[in-house]
């Protein structure tokens, strides 16, 4: 991965594949402002914009093929609305389409990065070859031509950014960037520090959520559940917003339930240890991989008690509390390990669970999930993506809960705020 951006053992400029240390450091506090809960009135409006356009093609889709889907067909749905609320916080660009070009180049390089790191090749076995030459390397040649190309579409995705109107997370980046380093840190620094996040925010969210179809197929009495609560809560007359969350408990605990039931990355990103150390008397040299086993923690019968369900079933309610007489409320002290821990913790998990309970409780608002024709749900059936799993191809339908649904999607769609500057007025 290194050998890509041209830099040496742990000092990739992509935030994710660089060792801990000062400069580590520096992109986090850079990236901070923009991805944590200070930033959440800025970015919030921009989830639900795109939470309503995934209805609003979604309903396209019932009325072209009455509503039959896939797990491959709808992912492209739910990759251009994460895409879109990503580019849109880091760069004010939005992605209205899912044949957007930049959306496709995006996914493009990252395959290939995600490739790379995923399936390590000789140089990253013998050290000793990524010294070579380029007319020598096969593998030098190959990785300054990706470089390159990345270079050129991040440093277009940073200009764009930093030329648009109104906040974003590259301005944000360079004021926060001017601020801790006197010196100034190089643009091209700042443009892959950004997409990292647009690579890490892109390729995951969208996966995950894949999860909720498999899910409710295979435990209908959750959707009968968050049917009620969504009826109870925000009613058939709009769609549901982030003001709403705090008596929405039931849908984030099955947001919170879905990356716990079928972590993403069940191996999470491989660490190195950067000195000797020892853990529950097991001795960890300097040097070796670390993982942690995202699987087994989210799996821990002293972490999820098994009395409120066997760890192996989806069970949003082990994420409630109820407090004698007082509204349900979400856990707060149970661990999400699906986006890592201590300090190398996903820096977008903020960005990640208010997306995904915003997509969870619009799409369940607006649909009945329906098993198709001849299909039958096996939850363990899953493939492997580079270091992320995903459900195998299953056939389902999305099926309006009412008129009611096309009627109060098309309104809200089309009485939307999509010039970006001004879509924080969505809410009010
Ligand atoms: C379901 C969604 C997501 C999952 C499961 C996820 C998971 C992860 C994991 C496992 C890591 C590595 C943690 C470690 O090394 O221990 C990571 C790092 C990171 N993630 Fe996420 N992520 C998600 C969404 C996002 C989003 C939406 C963003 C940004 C908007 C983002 C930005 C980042 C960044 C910048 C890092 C690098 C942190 C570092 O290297 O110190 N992620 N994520």
């Amino acid at each position: 991965m290194e050998m890509i951006t041209g830099a040496q053992p742990g000092q990739s400029s992509f935030t994710l594949m660089h060792d801990y240390d000062d400069h580590l450091k520096l992109h986090h506090r850079i990236l901070a402002p923009s991805l944590g809960a200070p930033a959440a009135p800025k970015y919030q409006p921009l989830i639900q914009l795109e939470s309503r356009q995934l209805l609003y093609d979604l309903c396209h889709a019932f009325q072209k093929d009455s509503g039959l889907m896939s797990t491959d067909t709808i992912y492209p749905l739910l990759e251009r609305t994460q895409a879109s609320v990503i580019l849109a916080l880091h760069y004010s660009l939005r992605i209205p389409r899912c044949e957007d070009h930049t959306l496709h180049e995006i996914i493009d390089i990252q395959t290939k990065v995600t490739h790379l790191a995923a399936n390590p090749i000789l140089p990253d076995l013998i050290p000793q070859l990524r010294h070579l030459p380029a007319f020598l390397s096969p593998w030098r040649r190959a990785a300054d031509k990706l470089y390159a190309t990345q270079v050129d579409l991040y440093m277009r995705l940073f200009c764009h950014g930093r030329d648009s109107e109104g906040w974003n997370a590259t301005k944000q980046a360079l004021l926060t960037a001017e601020k801790h380093t006197p010196a100034g840190v190089p643009d091209v620094d700042l443009a892959f520090t950004l997409a990292t996040s647009v690579q890490g925010g892109m390729e995951t969210s969208p996966r995950q959520l894949l999860w909720l179809f498999i899910a409710a197929l295979n435990q209908p009495s959750c959707v009968t559940r968050a049917h009620a609560v969504l009826d109870d809560v925000v009613g058939r007359d709009r769609l549901p917003l982030f003001s709403d969350r705090p008596k929405l408990a039931f849908i984030d605990a099955i947001a919170h339930e879905l990356f716990r039931w079928r972590p993403i990355s069940p191996g999470s990103i491989p660490r190195r240890a950067d000195r000797d150390d020892e853990f529950q008397g097991v001795k960890i040299r300097k040097g070796v991989t670390v993982m942690a086993n995202a699987w087994a923690i989210g799996r821990d019968e002293k972490v999820f008690d098994p009395a409120l369900g066997d760890p192996q079933d989806f069970i949003p309610e082990r994420w409630l509390r109820q407090e004698r007489d007082e509204e349900v409320t979400l856990t707060t002290d149970l661990p999400l390990p699906v986006f890592g821990q201590g300090r190398r913790i996903c820096q977008g998990k903020r960005v990640a669970t208010d997306g995904t309970f915003m997509q969870v409780a619009s799409l369940l608002w607006a649909f009945d999930i329906e098993l198709a024709h001849g299909e039958e749900v096996d939850p363990w059936a899953m493939v492997v993506v580079g270091f992320m799993t995903m459900p195998r191809d299953l056939k389902f339908k999305l099926r309006p809960r009412g008129d009611w649904v096309l009627e109060v999607i098309s309104r809200e769609w089309e009485a939307a705020e999509k010039r970006l500057g001004t879509v924080d007025d969505v809410e009010k």
